[in-house]
């Protein structure tokens, strides 16, 4: 076995998961395949967030059964968070017996036994823990970008939101140490990363050692080198007023929060469980904005929740337009087996679904157009992550906003943060040149 390919599924958990699969498979001597037929091991790293994950993930093992059948030593390994579902492992048993190894979230370090297993005993292989064991440190991972990378601070969810299927396929919350997390970032700077965004179902419950949070932002505010913090997701019921402060006070803190609001409607956030008030969400918007006047607010939204009335929903829109959001993802409810809210009676038909759907999008798109606007003009500082895939003369970069900037330039700057200006913008993205 010489090469290997992932497909990637879901959230940036399953993204960093697979740079730490890649990073495995290239200590025991594999390099990676761009494309899935040229591979001898293809892994589909899945997601089970919405229905759609469902969907795509088999219709790509589906076009994978015509390699697995042609090609001797062609191997085919399932993964992710559809595999801490049983219905969907005896799915894979039933209808795709031909799958040589399926794994869980919680046995991605047992990659490598897992494959020798196959390779030599010439057996299939399953292994799912129903829960995370302890933290495995110190495992290699093979990075998309060199000048940027994600870091774990927590893994696991507690929150139970009633429509989340993620506390059950990635199992109680539990949190890194500081140290390892701080030591795991130096290297990484020493590596040539500038931007870290550490990753955590709900940072705000970060529990190290010694410290909560916001002290390990200013931790890390420490580490020399280290030009950019950013982090995902924040769930509004634990964010602290130490945290609006460390905005204000860490200079490398970017100025962007992602702030998953789900609902404007008191009611259905109660029935989410997401234990906030649109009120006391407003509120804390507004304090981050006290605090750094132009920070940069994402969100995401869902819509249809089971029991969302017009009016629920106009609550929405109307929260949508009060926050006036830089940009945010909009969800129809998807149906999840297992979790609370697939048992409740109400559930929205699709056609209203929709057009609920199409009139937030329209909201979202006015004011993400309209915050977009008043870059124009302004110089920001932009990492740059490379080249575009559109145009092979223009780049591509983020802002500490988080602002997707385009921009031409003679020189290859990736992986710099250089000076752009801005000359124009639209919906979703930035255009820019820069001085010389
Ligand atoms: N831990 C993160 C979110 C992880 S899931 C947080 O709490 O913010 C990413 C997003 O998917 C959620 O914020 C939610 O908007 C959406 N989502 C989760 N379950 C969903 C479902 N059953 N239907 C539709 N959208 C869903
Ligand atoms: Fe899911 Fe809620 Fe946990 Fe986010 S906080 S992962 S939405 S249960
Ligand atoms: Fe992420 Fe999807 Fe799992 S959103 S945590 S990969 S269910």
């Amino acid at each position: 076995m010489k090469r290997y390919h992932i497909i990637t599924f879901g959230c940036q958990m399953n993204e960093h998961d697979s740079e730490t699969m890649a990073g495995m498979l290239e200590e025991m001597g594999m390099t990676r395949a761009l494309t899935r037929s040229e591979a001898d091991l293809v892994i589909l790293n899945t997601c089970s967030v919405r229905e759609n994950a469902d969907k795509r993930f088999f219709g790509t093992l589906g076009q994978l059964k015509n390699i697995r059948e042609s090609r001797d030593g062609f191997y085919v390994a399932v993964c992710g968070c559809m595999m801490q579902q049983q219905h969907i492992v005896d799915t894979i048993k039933e209808k795709y017996p031909w799958v040589d190894i399926v794994f869980g979230t919680h046995n991605i370090h047992h990659l490598p036994e897992l494959l020798n297993n196959v390779i030599n005993e010439h057996e299939k292989v399953m292994e799912i823990y129903e829960d995370g064991l302890d933290i495995v440190e110190g495992l290699p991972a093979k990075r998309l970008y060199r000048h940027k990378s994600f870091v774990n601070i927590t893994y696991g969810c507690n929150n139970f939101c009633t429509y989340c299927i993620v506390p059950y396929t990635r199992g109680r919350e539990r949190s890194r140490n500081e140290n390892d997390i701080v030591n795991e970032v130096r290297r990484l700077v020493s590596e040539g990363v500038k931007e870290v965004t550490l990753l955590g179902q709900n940072v705000n419950s970060y529990r190290g050692e010694n410290t909560d949070f916001p002290g390990l932002i200013y931790m890390l505010e420490e580490v020399e080198g280290l030009e950019r913090i950013r982090f995902m997701t924040s769930h509004p019921k634990d964010l602290s007023p130490a945290l609006v402060t460390a905005f204000k006070e860490c200079g490398r803190l970017c100025r962007h929060i992602h702030l998953p609001v789900q609902s404007g409607s008191n009611e259905i956030l109660k029935a989410m469980n997401r234990r906030y008030t649109r009120e006391k969400y407003m509120d804390l918007v507004a304090s981050l904005r006290d605090a750094v006047p132009d920070i940069a607010v994402t969100t995401d939204i869902i819509v249809g929740f089971p029991g969302e009335t017009e009016k629920d929903f106009c609550d929405t829109l109307d929260l949508a337009e009060k926050v006036k959001y830089d940009s945010a993802f909009t969800f129809l409810y998807s149906i999840r087996k297992g979790t609370p809210a697939a048992e409740y009676e109400d559930q929205v038909p699709e056609d209203i679904k929709h057009e609920r759907f199409n009139r937030l999008v329209e909201c979202i798109n006015a004011s993400a157009a309209e915050k977009n606007a008043k870059y124009v003009g302004r110089v920001c500082d932009v990492l740059v992550d490379g080249r575009s895939r559109n145009d092979i003369f223009t780049y591509q970069g983020r802002t500490d906003g988080f602002k997707l900037v385009n921009f031409r330039s003679d020189r290859d700057l990736t992986g710099q943060i250089v000076p752009v200006r801005i000359t124009g913008s639209n919906t979703f993205s930035l255009k820019g040149e820069t001085d010389d």
